[in-house]
């Protein structure tokens, strides 16, 4: 931790309390109040964490005013432009830029590791055909606790690093089975001599009755969406995930826990939730409609795929992810189809309309990702399993920076208890 270098003071009923405060490298900066209860007796009330800073980290930044991302240091825009997905995760993971020595290192260690252990077949084989991809995705990660205890113990920081090689490797096998399986095809197994996005998009369209042959402009697509969804601070998945392994629970177990929040429409759902609203709006006509509902705050109808938590301004993702969209679509042959002529013009009506622009609600990455995926042949269902592939290697780069943390406790919150106090028990006769 920083030295601290200024004070605040609170005042409770006429006696002042100082609070010390750290000035982060960028962002604002925050009042220490971990000894407040110890020295006034009082809690802070803070439901969704939106003044709450839950941890230190050295990892991701966001300016929300000013629509940045920055991963230990870099843009996620030059990122996008310039890098790839497993040399970002290198930089995730360890904090610098890899050379190309450590580059090739890292490459053939995750290469190495895509294939699953052949008996968890039989536990996909144990879901329905119609589950949920994302429903399989929880239950087999959690389940690699059972298939690798040899990287359980979170107090080896050797197994630590296997384990997160093992999940950064194995997460899009586990998401390409979970489909396959959905759809009644086999198995398509890993093949190492393919890049990571390839051989994502191999292992969900291969068959075994033909030859496959990833285009390049699509895998360098996937490539994008890993990259531009591989971290984001401690948005609601991460600090689940963070939570999760506090308590000292294996990796695999809190990976799963992090997958399971990011399943929901607020977060990771609303790429597969925004699709299936734009597919829902289904004419241009009929947007001002939907514009109007989601105005109105009787109806719970929201805009899928627009408004952040911390993005007062473009998400930066949607911009790359945007340039991204017309590419594929244009590769394709697609670029007017129904959804993207609907998209267009509900971006277009948002960004000018009041309600949207006083509240400052942009659309998010998830507005235009889940056109591209779309594009590229797969279901809806797939959308939220593809977002937990990407971030995978953030949770686990969080994950391993709070388990090395000394200062690392379980993180345990308080409450404002507002039921009813200290009363007898009444036998079932008298109630
Ligand atoms: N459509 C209509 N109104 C909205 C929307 C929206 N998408 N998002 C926020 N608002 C309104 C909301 O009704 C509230 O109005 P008021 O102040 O009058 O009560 C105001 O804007 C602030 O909203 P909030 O719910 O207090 O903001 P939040 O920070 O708690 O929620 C959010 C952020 C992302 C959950 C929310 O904007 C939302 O539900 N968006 C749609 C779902 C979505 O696209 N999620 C993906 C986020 S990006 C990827 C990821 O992180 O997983």
């Amino acid at each position: 931790m920083p030295e601290s270098t200024k004070t605040a003071k609170l005042t409770i009923d006429g006696q002042e309390h100082e609070l010390p405060m750290f000035s982060p490298t960028a962002g604002p900066e925050v009042i220490d109040i971990r000894k407040l209860y110890a020295d006034a007796g009082v809690f802070t009330y803070d439901p969704g964490f939106t003044s709450t800073a839950s941890c230190d980290s050295t990892i991701t930044y966001i300016d929300g005013d000013k629509g940045e991302l920055l991963h230990r240091g870099y843009p996620i825009d030059q990122l996008a432009e310039k890098s790839h997905y497993l040399e970002v995760c290198y930089l995730l993971l360890y904090g610098e830029l890899p050379t190309a020595a450590q580059l090739e290192d890292f490459e053939s260690r995750v290469t190495n590791h895509t294939m699953l252990h052949e008996q968890m077949q039989y536990f996909f084989r144990g879901f329905r055909r119609d589950a949920h991809p994302m429903a399989i995705m929880v239950g087999v990660v959690g389940a690699m606790s059972a298939f690798y205890h040899d990287s359980t113990d979170i107090t080896d920081p050797w197994q630590r690093e296997v384990a997160s090689i093992r999940m950064i490797a194995k997460m899009p096998t586990i998401a390409a089975w979970a489909y396959k399986y959905s759809i009644g095809q086999p198995f398509v197994y890993p093949r190492n001599d393919l890049d990571y996005a390839s051989n994502f998009l191999r292992m969900c369209f291969a068959v075994p009755a033909e030859d496959y042959v990833v285009d390049p402009i699509l895998s360098r697509a996937m490539d994008r969406i890993f990259t531009l969804h591989a971290d984001h601070e401690q948005n609601a998945s991460t600090s689940t995930v963070r939570l999760a392994s506090s308590s000292g629970a294996n990796p695999f177990a809190c990976i799963a826990a992090g997958i399971a929040c990011l399943w929901g429409p607020a977060h990771g759902g609303a790429n597969q939730a925004c699709l299936e609203m734009l597919k829902q709006i289904g004419e241009v006509e009929n947007i001002p409609e939907y514009i109007e509902r989601a105005k109105d705050k009787n109806d719970p109808f929201r805009l899928m795929g627009f408004g952040h938590r911390v993005y007062k301004n473009f998400d930066p993702r949607a911009k790359v992810m945007k340039q991204s969209a017309d590419e594929v679509l244009e590769l394709l042959g697609i670029e007017n189809n129904k959804v993207l002529q609907v998209a267009k013009e509900l971006e277009r009506i948002a960004l000018s309309d009041d309600y949207f622009r006083d509240k400052k609600l942009f659309p998010n990455v998830d507005f235009y990702s889940g056109i591209i995926l779309e594009a590229m042949g797969f279901p809806t269902s797939m959308f939220t399993p593809i977002f937990a592939v990407s971030r995978t290697v953030g949770w686990i780069s969080q994950w391993k920076e709070m388990i090395a943390d000394p200062q690392m406790k379980i993180g345990r919150p308080r409450q404002l208890y507002l039921g009813a106090t200290n009363r007898d028990y009444v036998d079932i006769e008298n109630r």
